[in-house]
């Protein structure tokens, strides 16, 4: 009988190690999360029953320990080495001019002069770690410390899902001692998940880099447990049992043993020209990896020629860290401006010292809301840090506090609207600042704006500035007023020509044929986007649906939230804004109710959606997609065009990522509806 129980907690462990490996390192699901947790249940139950047969590196050790009183140091066995950096095209060819020189392989050296082989990878911007792995079972788990000595991190590790316990592959191919080398980061997406979920009180990490050094290094490892953290390998430092020839060998390896590394951004390059180019693609697509590399790593190939290279100080001569430029960058704050949206949120922008960041000039950068200012405790004249990620707008980071000189000065949060002067409002469950006059210039603007974009009435040749100019010269107030624009009004606006006004006056009547949806989503009421509008518009028909409906009413539609419910039975409930409508019925607006697209900006795209978004529910998604002429697939397979992934997402995403599709977040669907 006992002889059978231990096949039987054996054979639970290989599978749970199975379907987890599948999971995190192949990105296939092979069990739903109820077949996993029950395995694991009762991989947990036999173990405590009959603790002879437990083990260190059964799968039920990576759910975390008893919290420690410290870490341990750990001394490695080889040192974990850094690497010379690089910065630019002409330091990756002197280093190859180094490496061929070193070899006798350069031109001096008559009939011998050949290239050297390279692999290049992405420098990924994380923490490093090294696993030590007897006999195939992970004994430790240590970070690099000053590189000679760090910090026994074993129970923290061993919850990491990327990290396995146990190698995989035939016990032949386990080597009977290494150091595995790399590196703990966490995805992007999670980063921003976890930070948002955060409050201020349990405090925010500054980036992916601080979050994954901070969760490897909590001494209660259940904390670890439940960090997004992911790992790639790339290197190893004491072997024994086997040899390994080569970089190449070593991924080889590494795929043997079940142990990640950047697979799709690995360039094998035959010659320092090939390199150049992979490191110039990869810092071209940067943005576009789902996690943060800050530049990439050369080595040499080939073992051999790593050997007679040797080391120059602590470095390698064989290897080189290539930076990619910094978005980072310091300067002076010299302002702080308010811009106001449609809403009426009151929102600082940090006015900046011109800073050139990775090649483009900023002067502007988002501070978000004033209790940002407070958190930064940013003072007006500080030196701040800029960091700009991507598109994204750029953010200031922090104040360089020990460069004050005492003329700072403080930032208030403005007590009135900038632009209308009413007494600002503090939002009741935000930290939002509004301007609460539905009349302010500044939001009129922006309503109108809204209104009439592309995905809403979608006039031609109404743009931003036009609408200011409209606004400002007093012809427009009201979004009735556009369709009671004549010829003689805009013919003395400047810049404007006569055949300008007459295809204005022409986008402007073709408008009035319109779907429900698009007004709706004009209209801007809070919480309605596209796809609750169109959900709305099914259900209300008519604009005059709109003036008739109740908060009973909307609230009782399946896909519509309260919040949402409640704001339009708020909006149809208002004088001014019936008013509104029915000079817009007047006006001669007509709305059909369409089920399908408008354009059908995704005709013949498939979409699959995954995680939560930030606005819509997944249900809101697949209608957008559908009413955009596209179709939502339930799974992800090579011929899915696109994946919409949310917070959370998991498998489809990392299989979407396998599978190189196009992955989208909320706001880049819905901007691609846009065409
Ligand atoms: S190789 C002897 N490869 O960058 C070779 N390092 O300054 C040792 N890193 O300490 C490192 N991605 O923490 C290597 N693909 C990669 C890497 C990488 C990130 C980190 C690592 C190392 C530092 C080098």
């Amino acid at each position: 009988m006992t002889r059978e129980v231990e096949t039987i907690i054996e054979e639970l462990r290989v599978r749970l190690e199975e379907l987890s490996y599948a999971y995190y390192v192949l990105a296939d699901l092979r069990a739903s999360d109820a077949e996993y947790d029950d395995l694991f249940a009762k991989l947990q139950r036999l173990e405590a029953e009959y603790p002879q047969y437990d083990r260190e590196d059964s799968p039920s050790r990576k759910v975390g320990a008893p919290p420690l009183e410290s870490f341990q140091p750990h001394r490695h066995v080889v040192p974990m080495l850094s690497l010379a950096n690089a910065h630019n095209e002409e330091d990756i060819r002197d280093f190859d001019r180094r490496v061929l020189k070193s070899l006798g392989r350069d031109e001096s050296t008559e009939g011998n002069a050949r290239p050297v082989a390279y692999t290049l990878e992405p420098k990924i911007d994380g923490v490093g770690i090294s696993l030590t792995y007897e006999a195939g079972s992970l004994v430790l788990a240590s970070t690099r410390g000053d590189g000679t000595t760090g910090e026994n991190i074993t129970l923290n590790a061993k919850t990491i899902n990327s990290v396995p316990l146990r190698l995989r592959g035939p016990k032949s191919e386990h080597p009977e001692f290494v150091e595995i080398r790399g590196e703990v980061f966490v995805e992007k997406s999670r980063f921003d998940a976890f930070n948002a979920d955060r409050s201020e009180e349990e405090g925010r990490y500054a980036n992916p880099r601080n979050f994954a050094s901070g969760s490897l290094r909590q001494l209660d490892s259940s904390i670890t447990a439940a960090r997004p953290l992911d790992a790639f390998f790339y290197s190893v430092g004491e072997l024994r049992g086997i040899k390994i020839k080569s970089q190449a060998e070593l991924f080889q390896r590494l795929d043997t043993w079940g142990l990640k590394y950047a697979k799709s951004q690995l360039a094998f390059c035959p010659t320092i020209d090939d390199v150049v180019k992979a490191h110039q693609k990869l810092e071209s697509i940067r943005d576009e990896l789902p996690y943060e590399i800050d530049g990439t790593v050369i080595k040499v190939d080939d073992e051999e020629l790593r050997q007679i290279l040797g080391f120059r100080s602590r470095n390698p001569r064989w290897a080189v860290a290539v930076k990619f430029k910094s978005r980072e960058a310091s300067t002076r704050l010299l302002g702080v401006d308010v811009s106001i949206g449609r809403t009426g949120a009151l929102t600082p922008v940090a006015r900046l010292e011109p800073v050139p960041i990775g090649g483009v000039t900023i002067s502007n950068a988002s501070l978000h809301n004033y209790d940002e200012i407070e958190r930064l405790d940013l003072r007006l004249g500080d030196r701040v840090l800029v960091e700009r990620a991507g598109d994204v707008i750029p953010k200031v980071t922090k104040v360089l506090t020990a460069e004050r000189t005492g003329a700072e000065s403080k930032i208030e949060a403005p007590t009135q609207c900038p632009i209308c002067g009413t007494p600002s409002q503090r939002d009741a469950e935000k930290v939002v600042l509004r301007c609460p006059n539905a009349v302010c210039p500044a939001r009129i603007k922006g309503g109108l704006i809204h209104f009439v974009a592309k995905n809403a009435l979608d006039i031609d040749g109404l743009g931003e500035k036009l609408v200011i100019q409209l606004v400002d010269e007093g012809l427009v107030t009201t979004y009735p007023d556009i369709f009671g624009l004549s010829l003689d009004q805009l013919l003395p606006l400047e810049r404007m020509g006569a055949t300008s006004a007459e295809n204005l006056l022409a986008a402007i009547e073709k408008a009035k044929s319109t779907t429900l949806s698009r007004v709706l989503f004009g209209l801007g009421i809070r919480h309605v986007g596209a796809s609750v509008a169109e959900i709305l518009a099914r259900h209300l028909k008519t604009l005059e649906g709109l003036l008739a409906a109740n908060y009973e009413d909307l609230e009782a539609i399946h896909e519509v939230g309260e919040k949402a419910a409640a704001a339009v039975a708020e909006f149809a409930g208002d004088d001014d804004n019936r008013a509104m409508i029915e000079a817009l019925i007047a006006a001669g607006i007509k709305t059909k109710v369409e089920e399908v697209s408008h354009g059908g900006a995704f005709a013949g795209l498939t979409f699959c959606v995954t995680g939560t978004l930030p606005t819509l529910s997944r249900q809101e998604a697949q209608n957008f997609i559908k009413k955009n002429g596209g179709k939502p697939v339930s799974a992800v397979s090579k011929k899915t065009d696109f994946l919409v992934a949310g917070e959370k997402a998991g498998s489809k995403l990392k299989k979407a990522e396998g599978y190189g599709l196009k992955i989208l977040d909320e706001a880049a669907l819905l901007k691609l509806a846009e065409g």
